[in-house]
Order: structure tokens, then C-alpha cells, then sequence
């Protein structure tokens, strides 16, 4: 069957496995098909301590030199941060083939980013969140408006029993 959506996770230069290990989760949890990562400050401190799920054995976890030269085919590049310019999420309607891209724990998405990206985003918070923090509500905001762009969720949807058995893996992996 062919996909009509795709999304995937772009994190310039990340710095805790902690938050690696939690996107990684994320990215199991709502259907993500690749996350890539720049830097070797993450490979420098690599467990993953927080994907309990070992999600990184399933969903490529790719790092590459430079973000802009990966984007999948197709995926309209969208930055997110809290910059000024960006869009508001809550009134943002998502692509059906997204590449998300995020900041550093201890930054902010330069020009070099944002350039080649079609649009930039932003949650309206009060001081910018925790960045897997972040990933979780860009991912649910792109789930819950209702464009059947989680195949992961559609998939669940159509097999109860296939929910009742991530349920168990989850219980399990805890
Ligand atoms: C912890 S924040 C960056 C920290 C902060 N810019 C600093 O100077 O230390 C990490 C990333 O999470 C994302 N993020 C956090 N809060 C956000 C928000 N309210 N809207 C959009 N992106 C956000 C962005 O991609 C950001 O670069």
C-alpha cells in the first residue's frame, strides 16, 4: 500500500541521549518513519536511557553532516522554533509529507536552517519547552488534527488487537 503521508524528525545538533532516547520514543509512539540527528555531541554520550521501548532497533536513527542535503523526497522542511516570523501551531495545517526540524537543548535554529525551510512553526508557550518535549506536541498536534497522517494510529484503529498488544509491549518494556 502506498503511503500517502510521511513525516520525519530532523534535531540540529542534540545533546542529551536522555532527550535522543525520548524523540526516539516519540517517533515509535506516533508513526515516524526516520529521525536524523547533526553533531557528535550526541554520539559522544550515546546510551538511551530514556527509550525504554528500544525503539532506535526499529526507526532508523541516522546522523548526517548537514540536514538540508537529506531531506526524503517529497517532504516539504519545516522548522520549528520559537523564532520570530514563525506560525503559530494551533492554526497550522501540517503537509501530508513532513520533515520537522528542531533545535538544540541549548539553542536555537539558526538562518542556515531556516532558509531552506518552507515554513517555520512555533508552540505559543510561555519560554520554550523541553526539546522531546516540543517533538511530543508537534507529532500529537499532527496526529490530532485529523488528516489520517499517522499510519501508525490509522493502523491501530483498524486492529483493536493491535492496540491491545502495543498496550502489553509497553507494560512490559516499563
Ligand atoms: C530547549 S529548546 C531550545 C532552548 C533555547 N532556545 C535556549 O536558548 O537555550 C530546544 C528546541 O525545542 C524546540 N522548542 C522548544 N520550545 C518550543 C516552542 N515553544 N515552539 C517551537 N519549538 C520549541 C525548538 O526546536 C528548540 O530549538
Amino acid at each position: 500500500m502506498t503511503k500517502r503521508s510521511y513525516a520525519c524528525i530532523g534535531l540540529q545538533n542534540p545533546k542529551s541521549p536522555e532527550n535522543v532516547g525520548s524523540v526516539m520514543r516519540a517517533a515509535g509512539c506516533y508513526g515516524v518513519n526516520s529521525v536524523f540527528y547533526t553533531g557528535t555531541r550526541y554520539d559522544t554520550a550515546k546510551p538511551f536511557y530514556t527509550d525504554t521501548q528500544k525503539i532506535y532497533e526499529e526507526l532508523p536513527l541516522i546522523g548526517v553532516d548537514d540536514l538540508k542535503t537529506i531531506i526524503p523526497v517529497g517532504c516539504v522542511p519545516v522548522a520549528v522554533d520559537l523564532i520570530e516570523g514563525a506560525k503559530p501551531l494551533p492554526s497550522y495545517k501540517h503537509p501530508a509529507r513532513a520533515f520537522y526540524i528542531f533545535g538544540p537543548e541549548d539553542g536555537t535554529l539558526k538562518k542556515d536552517i531556516t532558509d531552506f525551510c518552507s515554513e517555520t512553526i512555533y508552540v505559543p508557550t510561555e519560554g520554550c519547552m523541553n526539546l522531546a518535549a516540543a517533538v511530543n506536541v508537534i507529532l500529537y498536534d499532527r496526529l490530532a488534527k485529523g488528516d489520517n497522517f499517522s499510519h501508525h494510529q490509522d493502523e491501530l484503529r483498524v486492529k483493536p488487537s493491535a492496540a491491545k498488544k502495543k498496550e502489553e509491549e509497553c507494560r512490559e518494556a516499563e
